[in-house]
């Protein structure tokens, strides 16, 4: 077996030690500022929250096993968080939620750089406490590798200083979070950093990061601080009305490439890093689906949420039948895993794993 080894500087190096996520006792929250500001005003979710249905945990835990099996076969390490108890309300002498989320997705939590696994702050009451899931893993790889550097990210507040009050209405409408997301007006404040792990993107000495609804321009700043030998860059994709995680937007499979949401655009004057250096920004294919399926935060565009295997091999989820025919195209080996019953847990196949190991080290990808 792979021995432990934190180390991975980008997304698409060969992988060989992986975190994949559980679905067990995974809870819809209760309604909190940023959550809602999120969950889409037609979402069969809005007003619902408790544990979710039993028999769709099962399904998800059955598909994220087969999941962690078929990467094993590839001899590939698997790890596995121990959930905390979703169900219990979460209160610190700043705010109190009724209920947690899960340990779905690890890849919103956890961000590997080098040999270092940070914490993010997170942007949701109800994640507040979600690092303690992975608390035991951290714990292994600090005792077997000397080198792991475990860091957290100062804890936010999460008062309602954070939030901006006019995401709380009901009714907001497309055309006004469209008009909003363009203008850079998230939810978020900027009272004290906040990021979500799954806003970055990992090219070497550079760290792309979303600046949305799951992480402002403070916690950007703080990235900035916290990874010195780094360039950060910030991006924004205006076309989103839900701009939060960057990977069902953008999404790196090798160097040189990336395949971009046809309808969250990086802008013109973003692009001047990847066209300079010859990288190229391609329009994923289209969704194999027309909806999300039912309890699900997400979009149908967790068809781009891949995981890169190495720069030949990709998982895609195996009924994203336009997202493998684009793959295949781009030369790359497609391989079909099942997932799209556990998205409701938060996400797709890039977003359920958290790198541990990738082969290679930190290079300059625009020099
Ligand atoms: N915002 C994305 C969408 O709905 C979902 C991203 C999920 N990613 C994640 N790491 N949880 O299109």
């Amino acid at each position: 077996m792979q021995k432990t080894v934190v180390n991975s500087w980008n997304e698409w190096d060969p992988l060989k030690h992986v975190i994949v996520g559980r679905a067990d006792n995974c809870h819809i929250p209760p309604e909190e500022p940023a959550l809602d500001a999120k969950v889409p005003e037609d979402s069969d979710m809005r007003g619902q929250w408790g544990r979710r249905p039993q028999e769709t945990i099962d399904r998800a835990n059955e598909l994220l096993d087969n999941f962690a099996s078929m990467l094993e076969g590839r001899g590939i390490r698997v790890d596995r968080p121990t959930p905390i108890d979703h169900s219990l309300p979460a209160t610190t002498p700043d705010f109190h939620t009724d209920s947690q989320f899960g340990c779905m997705p690890p890849r919103d939590v956890l961000l590997t750089v080098g040999s270092e696994m940070l914490e993010a702050t997170m942007s949701y009451r109800c994640r507040w406490f979600e690092y303690l899931n992975y608390r035991p893993l951290m714990q292994q790889y600090f005792n077997e590798d000397p080198n792991f550097r475990h860091e957290s990210a100062p804890k936010p507040r999460l008062t309602d200083a954070d939030y901006h009050p006019d995401y709380l209405s009901e009714k907001i409408g497309v055309e006004k979070r469209l008009k909003w997301t363009a203008e850079k007006f998230f939810v978020t404040t900027e009272e004290e950093p906040l990021f979500d792990a799954a806003d970055v993107l990992r090219f070497g000495r550079d760290l792309v990061v979303q600046h949305g609804f799951t992480t402002n321009l403070k916690g950007i700043e703080w990235l900035r601080r916290h990874f010195p030998d780094h360039r950060v860059h910030a991006v924004n994709f205006p076309g989103d009305p839900y701009p939060i995680h960057i990977d069902a937007t953008f999404t790196p499979l090798r160097p040189g490439l990336i395949l971009n949401n046809p309808q969250r655009r990086l802008p013109e004057d973003q692009r001047e890093m990847f066209s300079a250096n010859d990288w190229e920004i391609v329009d994923a294919a289209q969704p194999a689906h027309n909806a999300p399926p039912p309890l699900c935060y997400s979009s149908t565009w967790l068809s781009m949420n891949v995981l890169v295997l190495d720069p030949k091999t990709v998982c895609v989820e195996a009924s994203e039948v336009y997202q493998m025919e684009q793959m295949d195209k781009l030369g790359m080996e497609v391989v079909p895993v099942e997932l799209r019953d556990a998205y409701a847990f938060g996400g797709g196949l890039h977003c359920c794993t958290a790198d541990v190991y990738r082969e290679g080290g930190c290079e300059d990808y625009f020099p």
